[in-house]
């Protein structure tokens, strides 16, 4: 399992969203949340300032789509030059018509769940998927405190997956840091999200290295 580093740009100056990027050359992708405060209390960016990032990093976009709607709003995130389009299987209509579309486009179908939305009703929609998203912190802000009772639930999911026999990978966002990010690789997590810890710190390509360090160990 390689482990992947992916900063959040929630957590750096959108004012400088380009700076910002190649401030942490190294990082394996971008984190881009994308709120519409109904599916989350909070508003962050849209398609075209999407359009504007890819256009100025060649890191690759991992965006997470924290959105009512996804099944019509996901694929134009593909358009606009995401690598990777997370949905949330609480917003979703059609999740495995969704994640269907997204791969159609040419990028990585990936499916999140809420703190409170359990795995195992969803086992059988893995091999549709390119990786699945825990989160760690409820939806809608950085800077929270992780929630190690999700522990299990990596634990678990990364069986299923196991069990499978697929490849998908297993990301975790939300309150990862250099004292969260062990327990999570440890209970099989493989990509990890990280807003404050890397953009709070003093050299963000350096906390991005620190992290990938910790969770190889
Ligand atoms: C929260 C977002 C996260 C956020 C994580 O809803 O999905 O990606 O940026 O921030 P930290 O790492 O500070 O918890
Ligand atoms: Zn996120």
């Amino acid at each position: 399992m390689a482990v992947q580093i992916n900063p959040s740009i929630l957590s750096a100056d959108f004012a400088r969203l380009a700076e910002e990027a190649k401030a942490v050359q190294g990082a394996d992708w971008l984190h881009v949340d994308v709120m519409d405060n109904h599916f989350v209390p909070n508003l962050t960016l849209g398609v075209p300032v999407v359009e504007s990032l890819a256009r100025a990093t060649d890191t690759p976009l991992d965006c997470h789509l924290m959105i009512e709607d996804p099944d019509r709003w996901a694929p134009q995130y593909v358009e606009a030059g995401a690598s990777s389009v997370t949905f949330h299987v609480e917003a979703a209509a059609a999740p495995v018509r969704l994640a269907r579309e997204i791969r159609a486009k040419g990028a990585r179908a990936s499916m999140a769940l809420k703190p409170a939305t359990p795995i195992e009703p969803y086992e059988d929609l893995l091999p549709e998927l390119d990786m699945l998203l825990i989160m760690t912190v409820e939806p809608g802000f950085g800077g929270q405190a992780f929630l190690d009772i999700m522990l299990p639930k990596i634990r678990r999911t990364r069986e299923l997956i196991g069990k499978h026999g697929l490849q998908l990978w297993l990301q975790v966002d939300g309150g990862v840091s250099a004292s969260t990010i062990e327990r999570c690789a440890d209970a099989g997590a493989d990509v990890f999200v990280a807003g404050s810890a890397v953009y709070g710190a003093q050299d963000p390509a350096e906390a991005v290295r620190a992290l990938r360090s910790q969770a190889a160990a």
